[in-house]
């Protein structure tokens, strides 16, 4: 029995919810955007109440408690010494995304990514006049199950004279997938051979589900690669603190942080008082409360996962759900031209695949970041979505 209550939550209706709002005056359950519908942890809460009671809420700047709280869990947890220096403070991680673009590639110049992928993995390039290129995602057949996989060649052959920069989605959204350390290896390769800078988008490194698979940060993997990484992470999935906008550009290479911080100015804005206060509670209190997390998101993946085999025939999930509480579902057998609209229609709000650049009609994604009774209720209504009262 956990000490931490994630069965019971609070009404999300009619509040400043993005993920809600969608919805708002009709019966659908919003199972899109990557929110969990939990409180975040009661140490964030009770940090933040503290100071809210300061009441003084000026420009901010991160305190060395808060630095420390970063460092000691990067280290703590995946073995990675920073030095805080190579920290940039950033209010998202799409923003870096669009700041990586602008700051390492010219316009017109490509920005090479795997799909499906993130959305904003290809609309970031475009933003600013750079291309976005995709390579897609294959589907390997290996004897103990599918797995998602690169195509290596189909990579290579990517590669033009204007491709400068690579961004890796670690471990990766939708595909649940943990990367593991050989192909990590094998493409900071490929981004040290054809001399791209690499952005590694890590949001999702602490909502491991597959305790045996370690998260391997990319820029730890050697001084050569790091020289070449911008590395993206926040405490803001983990922990439910997404509307505080606090995330962070690991970037040690000092010519190269320079740039990105030249992209920044007078664009970017600045962290808020109360997303640091966040997020030093999040790297420093609150791991109790982050496996307990993780114990009820692989309850919840298991749960769909039989619920998906047993109840919803022509519904599959092609390969282990690894990471992330997001789950990519393969929905081609059902034959529709637009699966999330069907659902919508049916009261389960999902994510379209084609947003992740997955062909139209064949994947939609689930948010699974809720109660379990959420996700029973959403399968009643997947079923009766399919025929099956
Ligand atoms: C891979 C990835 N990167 C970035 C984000 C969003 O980051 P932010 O809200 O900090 O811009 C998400 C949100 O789902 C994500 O999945």
């Amino acid at each position: 029995m956990s000490a931490f209550d994630f069965e019971h939550v609070p009404e999300r209706r009619g509040t400043d919810s993005q993920k809600w709002q969608k919805y708002a005056g009709r019966d659908v359950l919003p199972l899109w955007v990557a929110d969990m519908d939990f409180k975040s942890a009661p140490a964030i809460i009770e940090a933040l109440h503290q100071r809210v009671e300061h009441g003084i809420f000026g420009y901010a700047r991160p305190v060395k408690s808060t630095v420390d709280a970063v460092v000691h869990a990067l280290e703590q947890r995946y073995g990675w010494k920073i030095d805080p220096a190579w920290i940039v403070w950033l209010p998202g991680l799409v923003v870096g995304l669009n700041v990586t673009a602008q700051a390492f590639a010219e316009p017109g110049d490509e920005v090479l990514t795997l799909a499906p992928v993130y959305p904003p993995f290809m609309s970031a390039p475009k933003h600013s006049a750079r291309v976005s290129v995709t390579v897609p995602w294959i589907l390997e057949r290996a004897a103990g199950g599918d797995r998602w996989s690169i195509d290596w060649d189909a990579l290579e052959r990517a590669v033009t004279p204007r491709t400068r920069l690579f961004y890796l989605c670690n471990p990766h959204n939708p595909l649940a997938r943990v990367w593991r350390r050989d192909e990590l290896a094998r493409l900071a390769e490929f981004c040290l051979r054809h001399n791209l800078v690499l952005c590694s988008d890590e949001i999702h490194c602490d909502l491991i589900l597959e305790p045996s698979l370690p998260h391997v940060p990319t820029a730890l993997l050697a001084p050569e690669i790091a020289a070449r990484t911008v590395t993206l992470m926040a405490p803001s999935k983990t922990y439910n603190v997404p509307g505080l906008g606090t995330s962070i550009a690991i970037i040690p290479d000092s010519m190269r942080r320079a740039r990105f911080l030249r992209a920044t100015a007078g664009i970017v804005a600045e962290v808020t008082c109360l997303g640091f206060t966040a997020c030093e509670a999040a790297y420093r209190d609150c791991e109790p409360w982050r496996q307990a997390l993780l114990t009820h998101l692989r309850g919840n993946r298991d749960y769909l996962l039989e619920a998906i085999a047993r109840e919803l025939p022509g519904v599959r999930v092609e390969a282990p759900v690894e990471a992330t509480y997001l789950l990519w579902m393969n929905v081609s057998a059902l034959g529709l031209d637009h699966p999330a609209a069907h659902f919508e229609a049916h009261g389960v709000g999902l994510s379209d695949g084609a947003m992740f650049g997955a062909a139209k009609g064949s994947h939609v994604r689930l948010n699974f970041g809720c109660p379990r009774s959420t996700l029973v209720e959403a399968v009643r209504r997947l079923r009766r979505a399919l025929g099956r009262g």
